[in-house]
């Protein structure tokens, strides 16, 4: 079997970006990579019947920059066949690693029999793994949740997926019946630490670096996880990838919003503006006189109405360039499930 994640976990702890549609593409892992060159990126999902069948889609999901190794693309469907054809196409486009969504609880999707209700519909997640894991050798890893009610089947769930070769598993601490609610619980996560031989990542509420360390290590001092991913607490401060509780300045902030807005520029082409508004709006949590500034960044339309913003924010706080913004790692700031709430 691929050692990549085993190797990987050997240098505790593995610090993660969070797959997350409509956020986590090339110009997002790129500016996290840079920031925190250690941390392995997720991409958004992709459905493996769209990988196999759209050479547009095939474009758009796979192709990469190197500084994003090492970059696991993550996939959805239910038919095994479909996604072993897709795994050989990931991997022909030099990918390190594959995932597979088993967590999505959003109606359609579960209604389709992908994501989430794989977790009930075992043996047909046994096989995906399996046929994937035949059909390539780069690691197939799995991201789940606790389980469908409560996590009383999660050991003997990821035990399966261990035996048909998964490499790494990522739970989510929150039940398919919680979806979005209430706080992401480890217990459950710990317990399976205990019994499987993979590395074992936790996810959910993980705030920065930092929290993700102390969450990862079991309060009894029996095995800790493997590492953490974080998802939501990353947008606009990838900073919290960081070891130390790092906080970045003023100047900082400003670079990486430019930095961020050239890359959506060069690599999203007409789509860029929707997302460039999206992300760089996130950067200036808690900042004096966001809302002026989040309503024009709202409106940019090329980035030279971005590099205007940016001047008119460095005019505005000459004095706070060089200080250290430490508005951030506010939960209150999170923002909300957006694209995969259950709807
Ligand atoms: C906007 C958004 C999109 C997401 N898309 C995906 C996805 O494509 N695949 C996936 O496995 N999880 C997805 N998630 C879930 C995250 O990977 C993660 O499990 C969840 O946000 C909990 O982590 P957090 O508390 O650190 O945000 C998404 C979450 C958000 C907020």
């Amino acid at each position: 079997m691929n050692t990549f994640w085993k190797d990987l976990a050997s240098r505790w702890p593995i610090s993660t970006l969070a797959p997350m549609d409509g956020y986590c593409d090339s110009p997002y892992r790129q500016i996290v990579k840079k920031i925190a060159p250690e941390t392995v990126v997720f991409s958004e999902f992709y459905s493996a019947d769209g990988i196999v069948h759209s050479k547009e889609l095939q474009r758009k999901a796979l192709t990469h920059h190197s500084s994003e190794y090492p970059l696991i693309i993550q996939i959805f469907w239910k038919d095994p066949a479909m996604f072993a054809e897709a795994a050989k196409i990931i991997e022909w486009y030099g990918i390190t690693g594959i995932d597979i969504n088993m967590w999505c609880p959003a109606k359609k999707v579960v209604k389709s029999g992908h994501g989430s209700s794989l977790m009930i519909n075992r043996d047909t997640a046994f096989k995906i793994v399996e046929e994937m894991a035949k059909a390539v050798k780069i690691p197939v890893s799995v991201k789940t949740r606790l389980g469908w009610e409560n996590h009383s089947l999660l050991t003997e769930f990821v035990q399966g997926l261990e035996n048909a070769g998964a490499s790494l598993i990522s739970v989510h601490g929150r039940t398919y019946k919680q979806a979005f609610t209430g706080r992401a619980d480890l217990t459950g996560i710990y317990e399976l630490k205990q019994h499987v031989n993979i590395p074992v990542i936790c996810n959910g509420d993980v705030m920065s670096y930092e929290d993700g360390l102390k969450k990862i290590i079991h309060p009894e001092g029996l095995k800790n996880l493997d590492g953490f991913m974080i998802g939501r607490a990353s947008f606009g401060n990838p900073w919290c990838f960081l070891p130390g509780n790092y906080e970045p300045t003023l100047g900082e902030i400003l670079d990486v919003m430019k930095e961020h807005g050239d890359l959506l520029w060069t690599c999203k082409e007409r789509k860029w503006m929707m997302e460039a508004r999206k992300h760089l709006v996130q950067y200036l949590h808690g900042f004096p006189g966001v809302k002026e500034y989040r309503s024009s960044l709202v409106h940019v339309e090329s980035p030279v109405d971005i590099y205007k913003v940016l001047e008119q924010i460095k005019r505005d706080h000459k004095d706070l360039i060089s200080q250290k913004i430490s508005s951030y790692n506010a939960e209150s700031q999170m923002v909300t499930w957006g694209d995969c709430a259950v709807d």
